[in-house]
């Protein structure tokens, strides 16, 4: 007889078969949780790639609003919609961004007409209006101004409410944005247009593909957004910057960039228990991307890793260039 004792307890009798595994799992990753972001062009019938994001085009309207079918077909809830602004309809206080007929508000109405059940999610910002590249007005040092930034974004928030949106999202990063934006939105009547906040959005390196597809990166040349954005070294600001934008109003809550950061996503969910997004962001996307077609990594199976890693992290719902992917590849395994 052996002395040896056998181990009572086997975490690996529940990982033995599929239908245990599955009876265990502790998240699940649907296409509810997914928004998709899209990159929208002026003109018709227009489709560009984009090369440092491999697998995303931005898209004319027209065919914004064709794709639009499918996302619903797929059951996504909702686009986040980014234009690109044409270089001439530029300056230095970014007043395109207000524009009732310009290219996001048209976005907003063509979406909300085709697909009423679609949400339709616009950015507030300046940035991709702005000839420095900056999401705000600056003053001569480059310094961007807070306050007459928080007005322009006001005028912004309430086109995108004028044209239907459904939720306004300030990635801006000014103090006191929410409250200003909540406010104009009472006072408008657009009580049910829905805030989600940029809350704890990183000065990251990570935005480097996105700011090549909205055309910002030339403008913004070497300057970068460290005086609003925030440091990457902190985590209790996460915090201060969340609880600030709940108070001022948000419906709900983002971290950006996703996997780099979802120690503050697991923060934001456990210690606030609120609508909580993560934004899996272009830089992080084109690394996936990079390594699958280079056959170093398995494109779907760490597309999905990152998704569920995202979920158990605490995030309700994920931003992310790969949502129509995922939610196709979820489709096609729930009918196998
Ligand atoms: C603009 C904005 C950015 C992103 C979303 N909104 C870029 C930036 O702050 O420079 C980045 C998204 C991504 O990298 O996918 N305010």
């Amino acid at each position: 007889m052996s002395s040896r004792a056998y181990p009572s307890t086997r975490l690996r009798r529940n990982r033995a078969s599929d239908f245990s595994r599955r009876l265990v799992r502790e998240s699940q990753l649907s296409p509810e949780n997914l928004i998709y972001p899209v990159f929208v062009l002026e003109g018709e019938n227009q489709r560009e790639a984009v090369p440092s994001m491999p697998g995303v085009e931005r898209l004319s309207v027209d065919l914004l609003v064709e794709q639009a079918a499918e996302l619903v077909e797929l059951g996504i809830p909702a686009v986040a919609l980014f234009p690109v602004v044409p270089a001439e309809r530029k300056n230095l206080s970014g007043s395109g961004a207000w524009d009732s007929d310009g290219l996001a508000q048209r976005a907003v109405r063509a979406l909300k007409k085709a697909q009423p059940e679609l949400g339709v999610i616009t950015d507030v910002a300046l940035d991709p209006f702005t000839t420095h590249g900056q999401d705000g007005i600056i003053d001569h040092n480059g310094y961007v101004l807070n306050d007459v930034t928080v007005e322009a974004l006001v005028n912004q928030a309430l086109s995108h409410a004028d044209a239907g949106a459904d939720v306004v999202a300030p990635s801006d990063m000014m103090d006191g944005r929410v409250a200003a934006i909540r406010d104009a939105l009472e006072g408008a009547g657009y009580v049910n247009t829905r805030i989600l906040a940029y809350s704890a959005k990183y000065a990251s390196s990570y935005y480097g593909p996105f700011r090549d597809a909205v055309g910002s990166a030339a403008n913004l040349g070497k300057a970068d957004k460290a005086t609003y954005q925030m440091d990457p070294a902190n985590s209790d600001e996460a915090i201060h910057e969340v609880a600030m934008d709940l108070a001022e109003g948000a419906d709900m809550v983002m971290i950006k960039p996703g996997m780099p950061y979802l120690d503050i996503v697991h923060r934001v969910k456990t210690e606030l228990q609120v609508p909580t997004f993560v934004y899996q962001v272009s830089g992080e996307y084109a690394m996936h991307m990079a390594a699958a077609q280079n056959g170093w990594l398995d494109g779907d199976a760490v597309m999905m890793e990152s998704l569920m890693a995202m979920r158990r992290a605490g995030a309700d719902g994920i931003l992310t260039y790969f949502a129509v992917r995922a939610a196709r590849l979820m489709r096609d395994r729930s009918r196998a």
